[in-house]
């Protein structure tokens, strides 16, 4: 992977790789439209006896594979010693904030049929919607001020300090998978070991930084 990486150019690693990466990251999206579509017209589709279910647990599992995937950019560029994987960070926060939309217009929509007064009791009924609609909210400074504009204007300490969050709401986002499963699932607790080990590798990190400002 390395020697790949090094072999491409960051010219062409933006020139090619960002388009290829974005297309990759859109095709779930692609895929549930055209289910929906199939679906539309009474035509067999993927999407199962219960389409609804279907669309909310899809953009919910691709929204934090995207969450967890921008979380491992820093530690995976640090691995390798080359940071042209960063050139691809923004791009995959903003994945994963397309599909929290998404998941969240898929739950507006098809669970809650936009009765406002019912979807607000729900989410303050059901903890884990919660904790998601808590981890929705956090996320929506750290989309806004994404771009190189917001990092003039907060200063790169502040915006830094501003998306630490994504730590956060990484785990806002396991825990709300975990509550919504209920009881022992192995799947969640994937989700929560791989979160665990990008945390650790962050604060390992941090305690490094401290150790070599300290001597
Ligand atoms: C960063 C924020 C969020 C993440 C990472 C996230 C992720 C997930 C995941 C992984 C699931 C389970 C999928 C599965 O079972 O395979 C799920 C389910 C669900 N989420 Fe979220 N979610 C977030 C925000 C929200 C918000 C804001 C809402 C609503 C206001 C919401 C409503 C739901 C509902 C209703 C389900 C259950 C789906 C069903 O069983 O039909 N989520 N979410």
């Amino acid at each position: 992977m390395t020697t790949i990486l090094a072999s491409i150019s960051s010219k062409d690693l933006r020139r090619f790789g960002k388009p290829l990466v974005f297309s990759l990251m859109l095709l779930p999206a692609v895929w549930l439209t055209w289910n929906w579509w199939l679906a539309f017209g009474y035509q067999p589709n993927g999407l199962g006896f219960n389409p609804q279910e279907t669309s909310n647990r899809f953009t919910g599992d691709w929204t934090l594979r995207f969450l967890l995937l921008s979380l491992a950019v820093t530690p995976f560029s640090k691995l390798i010693g080359s940071s042209k994987p960063l050139l691809f960070r923004r791009m995959i926060g903003l994945f994963a904030f397309f599909y929290v939309s998404l998941h969240i217009a898929s739950y507006v929509w098809l669970d809650m049929l936009f009765d406002w007064v019912e979807l607000w009791a729900d989410v303050l009924k059901r903890i884990y919607i919660t904790v998601g609609f808590t981890a929705f909210l956090l996320l929506v400074p750290l989309a806004v001020t994404s771009t190189g504009g917001w990092v003039k204007r907060l200063g790169a300490k502040r915006w830094q300090r501003l998306h630490k969050l994504v730590y956060a709401i990484g785990i806002l986002g396991v825990i709300h998978f975990i509550m919504m499963r209920k009881g022992f699932q192995i799947e969640p607790l994937i989700y929560a070991g791989i979160l665990a080990a990008l945390l650790a590798f962050r604060v390992q990190k941090h305690l490094q930084k401290k150790r070599r400002v300290s001597t």
